[in-house]
């Protein structure tokens, strides 16, 4: 048997807010000295602008004046993205809550969701990725290797989120009822908005997480890529 140099997949990893999509993404990334790509962050950059520019986020045009005039740059690293607006490191101040609540709105747009998919396609394509977000398995990379949707019950991702913002040691953390508020708010307009609402592609595979450790679901998604892998391999010798 040949043994073929292993192709860089491109994996995808998507789900609802706070669910731990960039903790398991970076981990997994790591673990496979693969790049991991927080497409969020891309939105929440837009959204920073329009707030800077004093553009409203429902000006679908406007913004896309915003996004054509913009650099908008994710540096992966072990840690998470950096994330670089126009060159300026914008990594903190876009997880504040004006923005996060921008982000939401901003992607509800069709022209928009196009020019983030477009660059989010391009920054992907030469594999050794994971990509996290909303619709990297249905519109990003409907050919991706690996597609994990990661769910959670409401509940304890409103815990993982203000878990994830303790840590951080943000300025502004909101009391936990606003928190849960806002979680479900965003949740709503992801899933029920008309372009490429928030779903799991049907070849997705749904991991449940709401009782499994970070491990365990990383774990698991380590099985989903050594799986295709050794698919690969197989069909090739
Ligand atoms: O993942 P994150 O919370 O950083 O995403 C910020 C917002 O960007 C989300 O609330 C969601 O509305 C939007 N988003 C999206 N599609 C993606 C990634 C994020 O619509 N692929």
């Amino acid at each position: 048997m040949t043994q073929t140099p292993t192709r860089k997949l491109i994996i995808a990893i998507d789900g609802p807010a706070g669910v731990g999509k960039s903790t398991i993404a970076a981990r997994l990334a790591r673990k496979l000295g693969y790049a991991n790509l927080e497409s969020g962050a891309m939105y929440r950059a837009l959204a920073l602008k329009a707030i800077e520019w004093d553009t409203g986020f429902d000006d679908e045009a406007a913004l896309m004046r915003l996004a054509g005039n913009s650099r908008i740059q994710l540096e992966p690293s072990l840690s998470g993205n950096r994330v670089l607006l126009d060159d300026r490191d914008v990594t903190a101040r876009v997880r504040e809550t004006d923005v996060t609540e921008g982000a939401s709105r901003v992607s509800i747009h069709p022209k928009v969701r196009q020019w983030m998919v477009a660059r989010q396609q391009e920054m992907g394509a030469g594999g050794g990725i994971v990509m996290e977000g909303r619709d990297i398995g249905t519109k990003v990379f409907p050919h991706a290797d690996v597609k994990i949707f990661l769910d959670a019950d409401p509940v304890v991702r409103e815990q993982r989120r203000l878990e994830q913002i303790k840590a951080r040691g943000s300025p502004a953390v909101l009391p936990s009822a606003t928190l849960a508020a806002e979680l479900r708010e965003r949740d709503h307009r992801d899933r029920t908005r008309a372009a490429s609402p928030l779903e799991a592609a049907p070849d997705a595979v749904v991991i449940d997480s709401s009782k499994l450790s970070e491990e365990e679901v990383l774990c698991r998604a380590e099985e989903l890529v050594q799986q295709r892998l050794s698919a690969e391999q197989h069909l090739s010798s």
